[in-house]
């Protein structure tokens, strides 16, 4: 019998269809529903793009003011979920937290315990759009809490991105702040079967719940070779100060075997089809900060990279920087992204629940032969 071919990390492999997103390394090209994010980060707001990754179509505008009320309907956090929160020590990583609010949110949905409770799609939308409106109270509850400020009220008069700076910071911010989020959500909420979506997609697949998938999403996003790359960048950036000293720290940094973070992705290997639109966002805050140091110090790693490695940035490299000057914790830029994915990560388990199939491949044995006890 020949040895299977092996596909350490599925790295290349094909395990499904989805009607979700495509992701063309060739054209360096992403599509939501057929539509390219460039165009959905221009003209649409991030509630749009919610409602399309979920029901394949844009919302009319009757859809979407009726989308709009739940969503800010749904925007207030439960008490038991503060106390939750409250009991998980202020030092403790805020994507440690943010899993741990989920995971509750989970234990307070009793409908999950009704007949065909965990796979009913009007339940699961409903679960799908409450924890769209719920992670931004949760995600600025946990850095309110880590700066030892009283939490915000939502406000049902803002639109989302809005809300979600209005929860953080106590105020909104000046329309290009806004217009900047704005596009780094729309940019971080899909991206077909990455690590966390696909973490979600198994543990829907045992048809387990939406909350428990969301759970596992979280756990996958955190590590630095994914989501957590965003904030890495940002430590990078700290750690170099200054554009004229990127190439010696990224010569040590290579001699020592690090992994550039923000650099390089699986699929993309001619340059992560967001970037473009980040970094112009990244630009129109710079000018509106002031900060041309921090875009130098960007670019500067950037070249020394392309010179060094012909690696690439991918979307997290932009964000990173973006979201510190957006007044962000550098420990709250994953957080940001679970709750932009968290669209995507639902639709995937919606798309996998209807697939009804278990995800469960196969390995090669290369331990131990048959070997018996001497007893
Ligand atoms: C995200 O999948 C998605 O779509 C993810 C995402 C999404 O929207 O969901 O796009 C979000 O997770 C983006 C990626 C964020 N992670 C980082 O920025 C961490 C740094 N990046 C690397 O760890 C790496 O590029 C990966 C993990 C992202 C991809 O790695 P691959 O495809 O498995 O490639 P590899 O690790 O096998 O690298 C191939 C070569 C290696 O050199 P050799 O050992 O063959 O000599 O390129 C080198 C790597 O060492 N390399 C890097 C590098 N990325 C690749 N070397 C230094 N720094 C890097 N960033």
């Amino acid at each position: 019998m020949t040895d299977p071919e092996i596909h350490k990390g599925l790295a290349g492999v094909v395990v499904d269809t989805t009607t979700i997103s495509s992701v063309n390394p060739e054209t360096n090209s992403l599509l939501y529903r057929g539509y390219p994010v460039q165009e959905l980060a221009r003209h649409c707001s991030f509630e749009e793009v919610a409602y399309l990754l979920w029901h394949g179509e844009l919302p009319t505008d009757d859809e979407l003011e009726a989308f709009e009320s739940l969503e800010r309907s749904m925007r207030r956090l439960d008490d038991r979920t503060r106390r939750a929160l409250d009991d998980i020590p202020a030092s403790a990583h805020p994507m440690d937290a943010l899993r741990t609010a989920v995971s509750q949110l989970g234990g307070l949905d009793a409908t999950l315990q009704q007949p065909d409770g965990i796979l009913d799609r009007d339940l699961n939308e409903g679960r799908a759009l409450y924890l769209l409106a719920q992670l931004p109270a949760i995600v600025a509850y946990i850095q309110r809490r880590k700066r030892g400020l009283d939490p915000v009220e939502p406000r049902d008069d803002l639109d989302y991105s809005r809300n979600f700076l209005w929860l953080t910071f106590g105020e909104v911010p000046d329309d290009v702040v806004v217009d900047a989020f704005r596009v780094s959500l729309i940019l971080y909420a899909e991206h077909s079967f990455n690590a966390s979506t696909f973490t979600a997609r198994v543990i829907a697949s045992t048809l387990s719940d939406v909350y428990s998938a969301v759970t596992g999403a979280i756990g996958a996003l955190k590590g630095p070779l994914h989501g957590g790359a965003n904030e890495a960048v940002m430590h990078a950036f700290d750690e170099i100060g200054t554009a004229d000293r990127a190439a010696e720290w990224l010569d040590t940094a290579l001699a020592e075997k690090r992994k550039i973070m923000g650099f390089g992705h699986r699929v993309y290997k001619n340059g992560d089809s967001r970037v473009p639109t980040m970094r112009e966002a990244l630009v129109t805050l710079v000018e509106h900060y002031d900060r041309q140091e921090l875009l130098d110090l960007y670019d500067a790693l950037e070249s020394a990279m392309a010179e060094r490695k012909n690696i690439k940035p991918n979307l997290d490299y932009p964000s990173g920087p973006a979201y510190n000057l957006m007044g962000f914790d550098t420990e709250t830029f994953t957080p940001l992204f679970a709750a932009a994915r968290v669209t995507g990560w639902t639709a995937h388990i919606f798309e996998q629940y209807a697939a009804n199939s278990l995800i469960r491949p196969l390995s090669q044995y290369t331990g131990p032969t048959e070997r018996h006890l001497e007893r």
